[in-house]
């Protein structure tokens, strides 16, 4: 299964894309992820990166989008994969869609998660992370069961930069601007599947996995 996760900033993408992982055994590949690898790592793409990321804005078309179709050309993506945070601009997209030709493949689904934004603040600003494993939990929704630290493998928990309030009102402000339009160009293909973000995440996965089993 080749998928898309779509959704506003805080819907629940890495949160779900790892429970698709672990169900279905293809690789989450999240941008955001590499990008913010690349900066804990401080190579030339991470320095460039940081500057965007810091400020809640896209980094540039170009570079997102070398680093995507290399990924997409490693083994383990034979068998399908998870875009998660990718393609986040029309002109993404339409890079993507030259990938897969090239590639003789093709998307089988657009999952669109849709939250509203007040719900959105409240979910980012209580993010917390494991450095660790990169598991993701929320002090509100989904807690750790000791503070501070990762139920899975017992690693510290952080917050990431670009969650500070100013940034992901600046954050969602880009996401209306470049990548909602995203929605309308999927749906045209017949490819978009929406799905409730708005419940908890046992039932947005509920809702993932019957269509995800509808498309098998
Ligand atoms: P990226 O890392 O992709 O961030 P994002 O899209 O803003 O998405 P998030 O990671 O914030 O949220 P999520 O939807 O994964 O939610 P999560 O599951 O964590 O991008 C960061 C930056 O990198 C961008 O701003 C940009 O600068 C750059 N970048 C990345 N990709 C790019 C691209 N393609 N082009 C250009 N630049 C790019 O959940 C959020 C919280 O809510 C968690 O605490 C979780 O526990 C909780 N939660 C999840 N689901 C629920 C639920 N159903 N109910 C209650 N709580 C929930
Ligand atoms: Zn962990």
């Amino acid at each position: 299964m080749n998928l898309i996760l779509l959704g506003p900033p805080g819907a629940g993408k890495g949160t779900q894309a790892k429970r698709i992982v672990e169900k279905y055994g293809i690789p989450q590949i999240s941008t955001g992820d590499m990008l913010r690898d690349a900066v804990a790592k401080g190579t030339e793409l991470g320095k460039k990166a940081k500057e965007y990321m810091d400020k809640g804005e896209l980094v540039p078309d170009e570079v997102v989008i070398g680093i995507v179709k290399e990924r997409l050309m490693q083994p383990d993506c034979e068998n399908g994969f998870i875009l998660d945070g990718f393609p986040r601009t029309i002109n993404q997209a339409e890079a993507l869609d030259d990938i897969l030709d090239e590639m003789n493949r093709k998307i089988d689904a657009v999952i669109n998660i849709a939250v509203p934004d007040e719900e959105i603040l409240k979910r980012i600003v209580y993010r917390r992370i494991c450095k660790e494993c990169g598991a993701v939990y929320n002090l509100i929704y989904s807690p750790p069961k000791v503070d501070g630290k990762c139920d899975k493998c017992g690693g510290d928990l952080y917050q990431r930069d670009d969650d500070k309030e100013e940034t992901v009102k600046e954050r969602l402000r880009v996401y209306r601007e470049q990548t909602a339009p995203l929605i309308d160009y999927y749906s045209r293909k017949g490819s978009l599947q929406n799905v409730d973000g708005t419940k908890n995440i046992e039932e947005v996965w509920s809702q993932i996995v019957a269509l995800l089993e509808g498309i098998k």
